[in-house]
């Protein structure tokens, strides 16, 4: 062979591994309105900075004709690139080759970037588009998938990692992600479900769509599965390289830093009227929380889902944040099951990667009821306390209004190792409302009472007095300071400032045994 035919050898393959299932699945990939396998890595990282790896790499299978259907690649895109110059990992699955399923040979390659992430701690990027485990492999498509689970486990709290759903994904392709850190999903084409709808009539005789069951809007809203739900493609890999704008690449590094012009000390007037004049009327954190941000950005993880906690990424100074904070608007912010895994996992990833905690309290306690106590309560509320209790990194809370009950204790108190302890005037602390205080505590006095509606209204009022305010709680140091709410920002900054070198560790041991 002359160069020249070695030259056109090595292209011959190369066009092979491009051309992927062929035009016409190609073009039914397009018509879906879904971006091919390849393109999605181009948009996904900086500009000619792909490295792929693996491209000629081809499945071992001879059972059912798969030797008659070789496609270099086998249908995974994977390597390496950069987003906004930080090294990422990434792997793409091409729907057009087996429905982008999983074969021993794409498993080793997937296997390959992950154990070359972890080595250099740097995150990993998934782009699901996959029926899950090839069928024709059997077991070895099984054992390509565990091999993967395997690794999710092992750089889960190592590196971030990140899923894309970009089409129908099952099995392997949801339990994957599932052990991921975020999950986004786009909407309209993209799935995520155990078994399709096909399975499930068979077996329940239940009849559901392939959106209803397991589209965006289903585990962006309802499951709690997904994290972000975008309209596209192309959206959703823009908000991919958003998040990681907040995210350290591995567990040691810190979270990058992005300049800004917004003063530390910029006070914010209209956070003065935030809080209703009446206890019980509702209004919205998140005004709150854009308010003590920088340029009032916040980046809101899980919008659509247990809306009554607030989750989400913000700066201070240029530094990255993870903020919670009840949201009275919706359930008047109580903590219900979802609210709790939901809070107890941001907090744990923000802890694993040297993400300083920002807590917003106004929270009137555990939802009562009993589908909540049936469903488990108090097992997944202790999820969001054992969260916060076991996280090291700088935490700072505000009680902006109410902070009753457990939920006082779980919600960033000072007794779970919180740093700094901030109130507004508005805070009540309380082991629980003043109605249901008095209710309690003096139903034998208004049983008898000449007047028990005067005298309950007198109790409540007593009580309000007493607890309905944040000075009893600072005169024994659980509030650190109260402070005027236009002053938060600066205050906030104040504190994470002061913690910027804080050094806490937990006990050693194996791990913990958080309550599943
Ligand atoms: C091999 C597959 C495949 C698979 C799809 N294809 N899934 N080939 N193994 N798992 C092929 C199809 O034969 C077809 O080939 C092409 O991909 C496109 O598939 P369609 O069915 O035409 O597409 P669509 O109608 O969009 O449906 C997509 C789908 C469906 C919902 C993903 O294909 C499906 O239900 N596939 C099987 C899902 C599944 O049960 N997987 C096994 C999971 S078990 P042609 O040649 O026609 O283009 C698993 C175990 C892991 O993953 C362990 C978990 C703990």
């Amino acid at each position: 062979m002359t160069p020249e035919e070695k030259f056109a050898e090595l292209e011959r393959r190369e066009a092979l591994a491009e051309a992927g299932g062929g035009e016409e699945r190609l073009a039914k990939q397009r018509a879906a309105g879904k971006m091919t396998a390849r393109e999605r890595v181009e948009l996904l990282l900086d500009e000619g900075s792909f490295v792929e790896m693996d491209k000629l790499v081809t499945h071992t299978c001879h059972d059912f004709g798969l030797d008659q259907m070789i496609v270099p690649g086998d249908g995974f895109v994977t390597g390496h690139g950069l987003i906004d110059g930080r090294r990422v990992f990434v792997f793409s699955h091409d729907f057009t080759v087996f429905g982008g399923s999983l074969s021993w040979a794409n498993a080793q390659k997937v296997c390959k970037v992950m154990d070359l992430a972890m080595k250099t701690g740097a995150p990993i990027i998934g782009l699901n588009d996959s029926g899950g485990a090839r069928i024709q492999e059997g077991v070895a498509s099984l054992a390509g998938y565990a091999d993967i689970f395997l690794r999710n486990t092992l750089a889960s709290g190592v590196t971030p990692q990140i899923s894309a759903i970009l089409g129908p994904c099952a099995g392997g392709a949801v339990y994957s992600p599932a052990i991921t850190d975020f999950v986004f999903m786009v909407d309209q084409t993209s799935y995520m479900f155990v078994t399709g709808p096909d399975v499930i009539k068979t077996v329940t005789h239940e009849e559901v769509t392939k959106d209803e069951l397991g589209g965006a809007a289903t585990h962006n809203g309802r499951s709690g599965v997904a994290h972000f739900q975008a309209p596209d493609d192309a959206t959703c890999l823009k908000m991919i390289r958003e998040l990681l704008s907040f995210l350290p690449s591995n567990n040691v590094d810190d979270p990058p830093v992005k300049p800004t012009s917004d003063p530390p000390d910029r006070a914010d007037a209209a956070l003065d009227a935030l809080v209703p004049p009446l206890s019980s009327q509702p209004y919205d954190i998140k005004q709150a929380i854009r308010g003590v941000v920088d340029d009032g950005y916040f980046f809101e993880v899980q919008e659509r889902f247990a809306q009554n906690l607030v989750i989400g990424y913000g700066r201070l100074e240029g530094k990255p944040v993870g903020i919670v904070a009840n949201q009275p608007a919706v359930l008047a912010g109580c903590l219900d099951i979802n609210a709790s895994v939901k809070g107890a996992r941001f907090v744990r990833f923000c802890d694993a990667f040297n993400i300083p905690v920002l807590t917003f309290e106004d929270v009137p306690g555990f939802l009562p009821g009993t589908e909540q106590e049936f469903g488990g309560i108090i097992r997944h509320g202790a999820k969001l306390l054992y969260a916060y209790a076991e996280a090291t990194v700088p935490k700072v809370t505000v009680i902006t209004r109410k902070a009753y009950g457990g939920a006082y204790c779980v919600m960033g108190s000072k007794h779970v190792r919180t740093d700094v302890n901030l109130a507004w005037p508005s805070a009540e602390i309380a082991v629980m409302g003043p109605e249901q205080a008095v209710n309690i505590v003096y139903r034998r006095e208004l049983a008898l009472a000449a007047d028990p509606d005067a005298t309950r209204q007198q109790k409540i009022n007593d009580f309000k007095e007493r607890f309905a305010n944040p000075y009893t709680a600072a005169e024994r140091g659980w509030v650190d300071e109260v402070i005027r709410p236009r002053d938060t920002r600066r205050k906030v900054i104040e504190a994470f400032c002061m913690l910027e070198n804080k050094a806490e560790t937990n006990p050693p041991k194996k791990h913990g045994n958080i309550p599943l």
